[in-house]
């Protein structure tokens, strides 16, 4: 699907964003591999969440979908069946990570696989240390690539330094330690989102940490009914918006403030953003609140190290800022970019580029400098939903027309994310 957008004279609006991805998959994840009947109300109808949905029913867990509330009927970890056919989990990085953790050890044969964009993500990194835990697993591409192929196994204990700040690979690993005859420890590289700690520790499992160190013994899971917040990562396309358009006031409702995954707002609160913070709320462990962003004075700043991680899959929309801040914006230490959905630094500094903006190109980031000027063009998002967004924000303050192709990649995380675009300008 093609969008073609031009800019508009202001921006106003109150937004409701959508639920948390990354906590919309855990919640059902979990659930399904506890024992009991829960209710996630305010579940992420978008494509990945319902790739996990799909592929915990094809193992024989039965799930309801009722509106926007998902109910679980798990039976524990044990009463998951062999699937009938390979488990698809189509764009979904999360869902392919996170139940190879699951799938690890059972006693039955699985195969994990998804589209071109998965095909090409890196799984050795999960492979690996599985293997080491005992579990059969074999893959494309001297064991790197999906179709991933899991048949058995005995889990033992694992002592491993995770050589990426992966929250993925922290939760594979997480989850096959439930299950593991001995406890496990894993050591991360920097603090990564930790969704998959606060809510397994609250259905039950046994999970210690000390900074960056994880311990996790064999424990079963106990049903646990979630309501699950906004997700940071689509309000921060919102946020963008709001701070480097010429005229805008934006209330942002219900947004969760997890500070493993809040990065952005240090960024742009550091770069000079009007935002204002309302109503903070607990949502099963997850603390949310509304927020209120303005026309805002950008200055540059330096993104690096154990920030990246917070705000991992914020860079293309705060390269979109960094176009519109005084001075220079330096982002390094990010060469996990390259390996998301899409490279997501070469495709962000191509499109810029192309669009009229200085980017220079690192092997870990990019180097921007601000001009406050974007020319319009035709770009495609490559199927990444991230950029796809980040062309429809690009559009509200460009220059001329922006034509975006493969739009409707938003819907994984964000599928209504084109209708509050169009309310939102004037
Ligand atoms: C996610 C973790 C991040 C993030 C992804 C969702 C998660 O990936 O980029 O969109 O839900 O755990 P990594 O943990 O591999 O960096």
């Amino acid at each position: 699907m093609k969008y073609t957008l031009n800019s508009v004279n202001s921006l106003r609006g109150d937004i409701n964003i959508p639920s948390d991805k990354s906590l919309s998959h855990r919640a059902v994840m979990f659930n399904a591999i506890a024992s009991g009947k829960a209710k996630i109300s305010n579940f992420l109808m978008g494509d990945d969440c319902l790739s996990t949905i799909d592929v915990l029913s094809k193992l024989g867990v039965e799930i309801k979908v009722e509106n926007n509330n998902v109910y679980t009927y798990g039976k524990g970890l044990n009463s998951l069946k062999e699937p009938k056919d390979t488990l698809y989990v189509g764009n979904s990085g999360t869902t392919i990570r996170l139940m190879s953790g699951v799938l690890a050890g059972r006693k039955f044969k699985s195969i994990l696989d998804g589209d071109s964009s998965i095909r090409k993500r890196p799984m050795k990194r999960i492979i690996d240390p599985l293997s080491m835990m005992g579990a059969n697993i074999s893959a494309n591409n001297n064991n790197d690539n999906a179709p991933i192929m899991f048949d058995g196994g005995i889990l033992i204990g694992l002592d491993y330094d995770l050589p990426v700040a992966s929250a993925q690979l922290k939760s594979a690993l997480i989850l096959a330690g439930l299950r593991s005859q001995d406890e496990i420890i894993i050591r991360e590289k920097a603090i990564s989102r930790d969704h998959t700690e606060r809510l397994l520790s609250a259905m039950g499992a046994k999970i210690s940490k000390n900074n960056l160190e994880i311990k996790v013994s064999p424990s079963d899971l106990f049903a646990r009914d979630i309501v699950i917040p906004g997700d940071i990562s689509s309000a921060s396309f919102w946020l963008v918006a709001g701070a480097i358009h010429k005229n805008s006031d934006i209330f942002i409702r219900n947004v969760g403030i997890n500070e493993t995954r809040s990065g952005i707002i240090s960024v742009l609160e550091r770069m000079g953003a009007q935002m204002t913070f309302y109503n903070k709320v607990d949502y099963s462990g997850e603390p949310a609140c509304d927020m209120n962003i303005k026309t805002s004075n950008l200055k540059g700043t330096t993104i690096s190290g154990a920030e990246i991680p917070l705000l991992i899959d914020e860079i293309p929309i705060i390269a979109l800022a960094a176009v519109f801040a005084e001075g220079e914006t330096k982002i390094i230490d990010a060469k996990e970019l390259r390996y998301k959905e899409s490279d997501r630094i070469s495709l962000t500094v191509n499109w810029m580029k192309s669009a009229g903006a200085e980017v220079q190109e690192l092997d870990d980031g990019m180097i921007i400098t601000g001009t406050g000027n974007l020319n319009g063009g035709t770009f495609s998002s490559h199927g990444d939903h991230r950029l796809a967004m980040t062309l429809g924000i690009a559009s509200l303050i460009s220059n001329n027309n922006i034509t975006i192709d493969k739009a409707e990649a938003s819907n994984v995380s964000y599928p209504s994310f084109w209708d509050t675009l169009k309310n939102l300008g004037e």
